[in-house]
């Protein structure tokens, strides 16, 4: 199953990623998270320094040049080996920094998108792991290019008027792509939270409060695991899951 976490900016994409993760892989899954973003903050949400993170592969032009080649590109290029060469082993994760899947879909990036949708469909196809991929903020990054990579969407959003618009555009803009199983997540929600009406919006699947250990923490560190509301989260990601329709 292949998932993506997609929202406004700093509503929580990079932390919900981690946590979907980390759930499906302490329930015995072969995870495989996928950083699609140009801030590459998922390995530090995981823990990494900064020094430990992969260079994404979108940069890696020698091997993109090796495998799918200039000019003519081969479209199915040979991917077996990359995903244990390029992957950091995180704990029971495997982290895959790709950067920005929308900036490889355009103009001369095209060459490192093919390699990306091989790999991915790899991934899943031959592999039959649960592979989540943790996008760029907001709608404009949101195209065929990333839609086309994934099964589920993970719509995250902030208990704020903007932030739900932006959740309700980026769902229909994933659901006039074909992406009709998708699920919302209110993130930082207060108890007496309740969901405006607004037009589009996905099925309400989860809410988590403000995390105040997270808040604490993320003085010392970026990391978002092991919290001590790890069964909360955990409640919240199996709603998720349930809403998406997938079972682990
Ligand atoms: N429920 C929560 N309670 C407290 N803090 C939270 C909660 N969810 C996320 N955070 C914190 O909010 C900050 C932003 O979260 P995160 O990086 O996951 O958002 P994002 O949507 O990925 O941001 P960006 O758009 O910049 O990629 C982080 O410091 C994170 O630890
Ligand atoms: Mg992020």
């Amino acid at each position: 199953m292949k998932l993506a976490v997609a929202g406004k900016g700093g509503v929580g994409k990079t932390s919900v990623t981690a946590w979907v993760g980390d759930y499906l892989a302490r329930c015995g899954e072969e995870v495989w998270l996928v950083d699609a973003d140009t801030a590459l903050s998922l390995g530090q949400a995981l823990g990494l320094a900064e020094s430990e993170i992969p260079t994404p592969l979108i940069q890696e032009k020698e091997l993109i040049r090796e495998r799918v080649g200039e000019g003519l590109i081969h479209l199915n290029p040979e991917v077996q080996d990359l995903p244990e060469r390029l992957a950091k082993q995180v704990g029971n994760l495997n982290l895959l920094v790709m950067g920005s899947i929308a900036a490889a879909g355009g103009g001369c990036a095209c060459t490192a998108n093919a390699l990306l949708k091989a790999l991915l469909a790899h991934l899943i196809i031959q592999r039959r792991q649960w592979v989540v991929v943790d996008l760029e903020a907001g709608v404009e990054h949101l195209g065929r290019g990333t839609v086309q990579f994934v099964d589920g969407l993970i719509v995250v959003s902030e208990p704020s008027l903007r932030s739900l618009q932006t959740a309700s555009r980026i769902s229909a803009l994933a659901r006039n792509m074909g992406l009709t199983r998708q699920a919302l997540l209110i993130n930082r929600a207060t108890n007496d939270f309740r969901l405006p009406e607004i037009e589009g919006l996905p099925p309400l699947a989860a809410i988590i409060p403000h995390l105040s250990s997270l808040a604490n923490r993320q003085l010392n560190s970026p990391s978002v695991l092991n919290l001590v509301e790890r069964d909360e989260l955990d409640h919240a990601v199996g709603q998720i899951l349930a809403g998406l329709g997938t079972k682990n």
